[in-house]
């Protein structure tokens, strides 16, 4: 694999191994403060963001020093991006300057990929996400984190996806992550503004019934309600939408006994989770955040190491 663009079509026993040896990484870190290796020494790593991040781009540069490489931040807020530079010339031009590996993210559907098309022979590109297409690292990490909690044995899981789903890119690599797992039942609930195409869903139980649709399922992964990506009028009212889909305490009684809540953050406090889920016991937010960093390194390990 050079570049790592999407979880589509990526083989089970691809995943299953950025898995493994993620979790490797994460039991192997436990209780140390810093674990640094050397596969990436030599090697410079560039988080080239266009769109702002505060997980995704601090776990990439975290595990890229953890295994040695020179990492450079690009800020495109004082770059000469601002001048009208294109984001292909920003490439070429930080690639002649020795950069061999790119973490990139765009606000635009495909654009990382027109980049990875744009590259030289021995650049290596990972979508840190792009538009509502995919962020393959987040449906990675949502996937180690659902697996440690569940077990390996997805086949037995039913999983629920909530809320903006129309625009979110996480969705959409965490249903090609479940897909390729075997999970046992996906089902997807949002408003009906906020669904998107037949396709994105094939193969999901779809409904608009929160409560009807939490009964009994092991995990609940809430997403952002993406405002930014949003036309007017798609909801009623942030009221509306919290009454409707916010889940509370007393809604999450509804799911399995065990259940757990993945957020991929940041999270809208009091819109898609109430303070008392983001921080309760079943939450397993910052697990997911700590379990970001383990499959960054396994990921830039695998294309560059
Ligand atoms: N989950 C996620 O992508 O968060 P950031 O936007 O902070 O990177």
């Amino acid at each position: 694999l050079r570049h790592l663009l999407t979880l589509e079509g990526l083989p089970r026993e691809t995943i299953c191994r950025l898995l493994d040896r993620a979790g490797h990484i994460r039991d192997a870190a436990l209780g140390r403060t810093t674990q640094r290796r050397s596969s990436l020494v030599g090697t410079t790593v560039c988080t080239l963001f266009f769109e702002p991040s505060t997980r995704t781009r601090s776990s990439f540069q975290i595990a890229a020093q953890r295994l040695g490489a020179d990492v450079l931040n690009f800020d495109a807020s004082t770059s000469s991006t601002r001048k009208g530079e294109t984001a292909r010339d920003t490439l070429k031009n930080l690639e002649a300057m020795g950069v061999r590996g790119f973490v990139v993210r765009h606000a635009e559907d495909g654009a990382v990929e027109a980049l990875a098309a744009a590259a030289g022979e021995g650049t290596t590109l990972v979508n840190a996400g792009d538009g509502r297409s995919a962020h393959p690292t987040q449906g990675l990490l949502d996937a180690l984190t659902l697996r440690q909690a569940k077990g390996p044995d997805f086949s037995r899981l039913k999983v629920l996806i909530v809320g903006d789903v129309k625009h979110s890119r996480v969705a959409r690599s965490d249903l090609h992550a479940l897909r390729t797992l075997g999970t046992g039942e996906i089902r997807v609930c949002g408003p009906a503004s906020l669904l998107p195409d037949a396709d994105t869903l094939a193969g999901c139980e779809v409904g608009q019934d929160f409560d009807a649709m939490l009964e009994g399922v092991d995990a609940v992964m809430m997403l952002r309600l993406q405002r930014e990506r949003m036309e007017e009028g798609l909801i009623a009212s942030i009221d509306e939408y919290h009454n409707d889909y916010g889940l509370t305490a007393q809604r999450l009684t509804r799911a399995a006994k065990e259940a757990v809540v993945l957020h991929p953050g940041p999270i809208n406090r009091g819109v898609e989770i109430t303070d008392e889920v983001a921080d309760g016991p079943q939450s397993l937010v910052l697990r997911q955040v700590s379990n970001g960093v383990a499959i960054r390194m396994a990921v830039l390990e695998m294309l560059l190491g």
